[in-house]
């Protein structure tokens, strides 16, 4: 599976090491920035990650900043980003089983690397359960559609 991730300032290092776990793990990795520890704004780097989701170049996203807050915001003003922010694995996988969600986001400030991994992990390793979880997400769909 191809992934894109992203990040601010804030989060350079955490996102280096889900990098190095993505790719053990045998995905495919395509990392956006930003690399630099020099004051940025989340806004940039979600919606790189958003647009490679909707142009079909990757299938998934994964978004940090200090918080994971704001750079979620701004993923999910993108037309067919559903983007959680998630700080434990159980929403995480929720997200995926229940709202397909397209985009993870979490915080560098709020969690460490070793449950950021669990996050991942949870959110990869579900599978949306379609269904009447369908029905629902084409009604957020046809909100966005208004
Ligand atoms: C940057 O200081 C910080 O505001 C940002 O990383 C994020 O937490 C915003 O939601």
């Amino acid at each position: 599976m191809k992934i894109a991730i992203g990040n601010d300032h804030v989060a350079v290092d955490m996102k280096n090491e889900i990098v190095k776990y993505l790719v053990s793990k045998g995905y495919d990795v395509t990392d956006v920035g930003t690399n630099s520890s020099e004051s940025t704004h989340y806004p940039i780097w979600a919606e790189k990650v958003g647009n490679l989701i909707i142009s079909g170049e990757v299938t998934k996203g994964i978004l940090i900043c200090g918080t994971g807050i704001g750079i979620s915001i701004a993923a999910n003003k993108i037309k067919g980003i559903r983007a959680v922010v998630c700080s434990e694995p159980y929403s995480a996988k929720l997200s995926t089983q229940h709202n397909d969600t397209n985009v993870l986001a979490f915080g560098a400030r709020v969690v460490g690397v070793e449950l950021a991994k669990m996050i991942v992990d949870s959110w990869l390793d579900a599978q949306f359960e379609g269904n009447r979880h369908q029905m629902r997400v084409d009604m957020i769909t046809e909100i966005e559609n208004k």
